[in-house]
């Protein structure tokens, strides 16, 4: 397990060594750095702070209002960070505030060795950096939609139940914060609470508070709805992203985000977070302009090309362009089809029920459990078309 840093904040020399000295005393490994700084000023200076937990002496008759609103900036800038205060104002006014502005522990002033230790873990327990935690790392996969329609967010939906289905712990983050629709292929109602919910208590968030805050699909798979209302997703900043994604990652074996079409600060961070990027389209010219738009801004991203797979979605095999065609127009080869299948898509689409639950045994299921399977490194399903291409060519490998 990696230190904590810790961050210590005072306008008191001498507390700063005082409260120094209280936490070498700590059972788990401490990075310990000071700063001498009154709290109300520290807002202006949270850019400069980086640290698993922050501890803010209040001193007494100090403007607590004023500390509390420089303290919120610093939550806002470091949604991951911990804070800690040290005051003697014990009013449950203020101790409710505190809380509301993204304060973790009040503490007294005078607080000694086991009392921080005991808070250090405490905070360490809630955001799981406590020692006898797995650590699971689950992997980010990104749908992109290369143009309206390409099918991106049905792909999300139900590949995410999919992966469920064959046993993995999956969450799924809606990202269209405009206009997300990713719910309504999963249930028939709408999301009680969404990405905003959690994003307004951000100071809190922990495992359970995302889980209260998620759609619970099936007993392994969780969404997070994008809002009801698009102002709301005003409020969703990049670094709330990290956070979210740190979070998840930590408890789903894949965490599933729809980004849609938007690429802007914010999904350009998810993306930044992805291991592999699916950029949806279809076999028809106006898709593969998309294609390529889309390719071409994740090349200027930097994004390795080994992260990107173009998806054809709606795939005919008799259709006017073949995926040699579109291999070509968009100079990236393709390893997944998904098959059209208007029937068995529109019925669980209008049912809000994944369609592998609906129609397990439709060609877009089956391509859909295939695909799933393979990321989860079981044998590929037969019917597959993607996936016997790839036989195809194991097998004359194997030959040769
Ligand atoms: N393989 C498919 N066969 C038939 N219909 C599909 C298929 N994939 C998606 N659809 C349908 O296409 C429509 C648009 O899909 P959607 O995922 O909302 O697109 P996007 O998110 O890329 O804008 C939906 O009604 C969906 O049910
Ligand atoms: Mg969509």
């Amino acid at each position: 397990m990696n230190d904590l840093n810790i961050a210590i904040v005072s306008a008191d020399m001498s507390r700063l060594d005082g409260i120094g000295r209280a936490l070498a005393s700590a059972a788990r490994r401490l990075q310990v750095t000071e700063m001498k700084c009154t709290p109300q000023r520290l807002g202006a200076l949270a850019s400069q702070l980086a640290a698993d937990i922050l501890i803010v002496d209040c001193a007494e008759g100090g403007d607590n209002a004023a500390a509390l609103t420089s303290l919120e900036q610093v939550g806002m800038q470091h949604p991951r960070m911990a804070i800690i205060i040290l005051s003697q104002c014990e009013s449950a006014d203020f101790l409710i505030q505190a809380m509301r502005c993204g304060v973790r522990e009040v503490l007294p002033s005078n607080a000694d060795g086991a009392a921080f230790d005991a808070a250090i873990e405490r905070i360490a327990a809630k955001t799981g950096r406590s020692g006898d935690q797995a650590g699971r790392s689950g992997k980010v996969l990104a749908f992109a939609s290369c143009k309206g329609g390409s099918g991106a967010t049905f792909l999300a939906t139900n590949l995410g139940h999919a992966l469920a289905e064959q046993g993995a712990k999956v969450a799924l983050f809606d990202l269209n914060l405009q206009f997300g629709d990713a719910a309504l292929y999963l249930s028939d109602g709408k999301a009680a609470t969404s990405i905003a919910d959690v994003v307004q208590g951000i100071y809190r968030l922990d495992e359970a508070f995302l889980k209260a805050n998620m759609m619970q699909v099936s007993p392994d798979f969780d969404l997070l709805a994008a809002p009801e209302d698009p102002a709301l997703g005003l409020e969703i900043k990049p670094e709330h992203i990290d956070a979210l994604l740190a979070l998840a990652t930590r408890h789903y074996d894949y965490v599933i985000l729809d980004v849609g079409r938007n690429l802007d600060g914010l999904t350009i961070r998810a993306l930044d977070h992805a291991d592999t990027i699916f950029a949806v389209v279809q076999a028809s010219l106006p898709f593969v302009h998309g294609a390529k738009r889309m390719l071409g801004i994740f090349q200027s991203l930097e994004y390795p090309t080994r992260k990107i797979e173009l998806v054809v979605n709606r795939f005919q095999k008799d259709g006017a362009l073949t995926i040699k065609d579109l291999e070509a127009a968009c100079g990236v080869s393709i390893r997944l089809t998904v098959p059209l299948h208007e029937e068995a898509a529109e019925a669980a689409a209008n049912q809000g029920v994944a369609v592998t639950a609906l129609a397990g045994g439709s060609p877009i299921a089956k391509s859909l459990a295939g695909w799933a399977g393979a990321l989860l490194g079981k044998a590929p399903a037969e019917e597959n078309h993607w996936f016997n291409r790839f036989s195809r060519f194991n097998r004359i490998l194997k030959r040769a």
